[in-house]
């Protein structure tokens, strides 16, 4: 699938998620539809609680659409089983969490390795990767440590190593700099940028970050319960 000669790596179709508070409902994503495209850095705005992790959530198959469908990497996600749909995410995707979810019982370097161990790699060669990940976010002298043991920032970084060792083709990022200062923040930006603008990997960012959102190749903004302006998924700016 392409438009002008462009990859489609997501495509999302009247997209619409209902969560169901006893008999109430809650509708926080309607008719949403957005192709993505590789090389494609993107980042998702918009206000908290207007829906942005579930967005992420159901673009990476992590969650299911109550309406619409996601076509991820060539695959519909609604046809694919759940093995079928982690083998997908084990091998063409990295995510970094808002909430970081490292093991807690895994120290950072073991946990950046569970990604490579998945995909089949050897642990001499997982951990050589994985302490490469590491220096790259600043966390060599972390290695050995256990996520208990680690600041807010440092178990980010260790997040970003972790969804970005396997060189996935797409990298979901929720609030990546999020509980960065600055300096960290730019370098993290940095890392991230490179992966779409040097790498050709394509990159969805939801972020509060506005020098992180100046640095995408897109900006999507989602207001209320769809996007401004709706329809295809427009982007607010294309640079
Ligand atoms: N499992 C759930 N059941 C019911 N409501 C939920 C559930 N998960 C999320 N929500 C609600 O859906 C809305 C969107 O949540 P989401 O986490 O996607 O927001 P967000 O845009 O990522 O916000 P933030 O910027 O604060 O991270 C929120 O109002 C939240 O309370
Ligand atoms: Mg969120």
């Amino acid at each position: 699938m392409s438009e002008a000669g462009r990859q489609t790596v997501i495509e999302a179709v009247g997209l619409a998620k209902i969560y169901w508070d006893g008999s109430n409902s809650l509708k926080i994503l309607s008719d949403i539809s957005l192709s993505v495209y590789k090389g494609e850095g993107i980042a998702v705005i918009g206000p908290s609680g207007c829906g942005k992790s579930t967005l992420l959530n159901l673009l990476s198959g992590l969650d299911r659409p109550t309406e619409g469908a996601v076509r991820l990497l060539g695959k519909e996600l609604g046809r694919l089983g759940e093995a079928e749909k982690a083998r997908l995410r084990a091998n063409g995707v990295g995510f970094v969490f808002q909430a970081y979810h490292l093991l807690p019982e895994f120290t950072a370097l073991e946990n950046v390795m569970v990604p490579l161990l998945v995909a089949g790699r050897s642990e001499p060669e997982a951990a050589q990767k994985a302490a490469l990940a590491l220096a790259e976010v600043g966390l060599t002298e972390r290695a050995g440590h256990y996520p208990s043991e680690l600041s807010g920032g440092e178990q980010q970084r260790a997040a970003i190593a972790r969804a970005v060792v396997n060189d996935p083709e797409i990298v979901f990022c929720d609030e990546p700099t999020g509980n960065l200062d600055p300096g960290t923040a730019s370098g993290i930006s940095e890392l991230i940028e490179r992966l779409y603008r040097q790498k050709g990997r394509t990159v969805v960012i939801v972020t509060h970050d506005e020098r992180l959102a100046a640095r995408a190749t897109r900006v999507w903004e989602l207001v209320g319960k769809s996007w401004r302006p709706s329809g295809t998924a427009r982007p607010k700016e294309d640079r």
